[in-house]
């Protein structure tokens, strides 16, 4: 399916922020290349127009028509022999029109290929301490894709766009990695550089990626987009995701093999008070789970839930059916999974099966979000929170007045199990008190059956689904 959905409703945006100026209705591709040949004669130098037919709107520009390897997207290289001073790699359709193989690079090494998202570029923060923390695990080739120059701030819009050239051309990159005998590849990509691995995908033609993780793909524009504008399992052989702000700027909707929601998926714990943009704060929440993830003693693990349909209604309490989320996760498993955090780094809390807290763990419900005034497409979807007025998201103040409740303190309030409990199965029956009212709810459904194949690892992958009803 090509999207020329997308394409007129990134044009009627452009036609209503803009006004009368270049961009109504149109609403066609066709058109589209049209308008863009006009606009680059206009507003370019003939020589710039000659190279691309890019669409320039102030300091937002639509890349149109160009060709890979493009000046806008850029590689760097780190491994144990440079693990402060990057390598500039130059990536073209060949090896011998490339560099890579005067570089540091090493086929015999695992390649991570990290992608940031917009507004943002390689140097953010977290994605360098992934950098630092896979070098201090093992010899890794650590490759970079910088595409800042097409996904700057306020151009939520045509960065959007140029997803598609980013991923064209480290598509190019993949292919020169897969030539010097390099398969052991991983693309980490967060927020809306989760979005491009999915068209490096589409640019492959005989090689299908490994892993792909995206950590917490952004949303925004997304929502509608067939299978092949989105990340999806298709993309890659495992494809793993982390939700931390769903429905703001990421998706609430499974995109993976396996999708973890942290917390609930839309909040993170330790993201409200004073001067946090909560939004912001939860969505950052991903990379800095991922990055504790790679070297985390206790690790991040999650157990099954068949749906957030049935995570709504309080049905997903905690299982056996334990998997880590993160670096370490089991590629091959498959489903929908719910992990919990404490609300300062260090986040991991090991298997909830391990902690003292056995028997009192209730579900954590979906919290309220937070108020905040703000415009949820050109605001909260700011990485930095820079739009906020608040760059990295820190509290000014310690955050007295607002303490983060416990997580172990879940309503209903503890209720003493018998003694002879001993079984993590038992703990969920206070939530189901009312037999009668889970008879209307769905006639047909099973609980135990449910809560049987949740601990052995059977579950749907449909998010919303419903159980069968007869
Ligand atoms: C649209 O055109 C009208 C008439 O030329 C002009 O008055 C108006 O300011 C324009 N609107 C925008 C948003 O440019
Ligand atoms: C590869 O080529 C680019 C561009 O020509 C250059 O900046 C970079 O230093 C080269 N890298 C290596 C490792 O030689
Ligand atoms: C959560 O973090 C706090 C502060 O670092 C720590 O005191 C507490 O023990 C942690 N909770 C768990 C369950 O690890
Ligand atoms: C449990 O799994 C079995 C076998 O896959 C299936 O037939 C049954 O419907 C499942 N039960 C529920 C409640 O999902």
């Amino acid at each position: 399916m090509h999207s020329s959905a997308a394409y007129t409703l990134l044009l009627l945006t452009a036609s209503s922020v803009y006004g009368n100026k270049t961009f109504n209705f149109i609403t066609h591709p066709t058109q589209l290349v049209e308008a863009a040949t006009e606009t680059t004669a206009m507003n370019t130098t003939p020589a710039a127009a000659a190279a691309n037919r890019d669409i320039t709107i102030g300091p937002c520009k639509w890349a149109i028509g160009r060709r890979c390897p493009d000046a806008d997207i850029k590689y760097y290289i780190y491994t144990r022999h440079n693990i402060m001073d990057r390598q500039c790699l130059h990536i073209a359709e060949t090896m011998d029109k490339s560099n890579l193989t005067s570089s540091y690079f090493n086929p015999r090494h695992p390649t991570k290929i990290l992608i940031h998202g917009y507004n943002s570029d390689m140097f953010l923060s977290p994605l360098q301490q992934m950098r630092d923390e896979y070098l201090a695990k093992d010899d890794y080739n650590i490759i970079y894709v910088d595409w800042s120059v097409l996904s700057p701030g306020p151009c939520y819009i045509s960065a959007v766009h140029n997803t598609r050239q980013a991923g064209a051309c480290a598509a190019q990159l993949v292919e020169r990695l897969v030539e010097s005998g390099n398969t052991d590849i991983h693309i980490i990509g967060f927020s809306l550089g989760a979005q491009v691995p999915n068209y490096i995908a589409r640019n492959l033609n005989n090689f299908k990626l490994p892993r792909i993780t995206g950590l917490d793909p952004a949303m925004p524009l997304f929502i509608t987009a067939g299978l092949n504008d989105k990340l999806d399992p298709s993309d890659a052989d495992f494809v793993d995701v982390m939700h931390t702000n769903a429905m703001v700027q990421g998706k609430l909707e499974r995109c993976g093999h396996v999708d973890f929601y942290m917390n609930g998926g839309i909040n993170q714990p330790g993201c409200t008070g004073w001067m946090i943009n909560a939004f912001a704060c939860s969505h950052q929440r991903a990379t800095a789970y991922y990055l504790e993830s790679i070297r985390s003693p206790k690790g991040f693990w999650g157990w099954a839930c068949s749906s957030y349909l049935y995570y709504l209604l309080g049905m997903c309490p905690p299982t056996n059916f334990l998997l880590e989320a993160g670096d370490n996760v089991r590629a091959g498993t498959r489903g929908m999974f719910l992990i919990d955090t404490n609300d300062t780094s260090p986040y991991a809390l090991g298997k909830w099966t391990d902690l003292p807290t056995l028997g009192v763990k209730r579900p954590r419900l979906p919290q309220p979000l937070p108020l905040q005034s703000v415009d949820p497409l050109m605001q909260h979807i700011d990485q930095f929170g820079k739009l906020a007025g608040n760059f990295n998201n820190k509290p000014d103040t310690a955050q007295t007045s607002q303490p983060y409740e416990h997580w172990t303190s879940y309503s209903p309030p503890f209720i003493a199990e018998s003694a002879s409990d001993d079984s993590v199965e038992e703990q969920d029956s206070v939530e189901f008190a009312e037999a009668e009212h889970r008879e209307q709810l769905h006639p047909a459904f099973n609980w135990w059956s449910y809560r049987h194949n949740l601990t052995t690892g059977i579950i749907d992958n449909d998010i919303f689904g419903l159980p069968v009803v007869n």
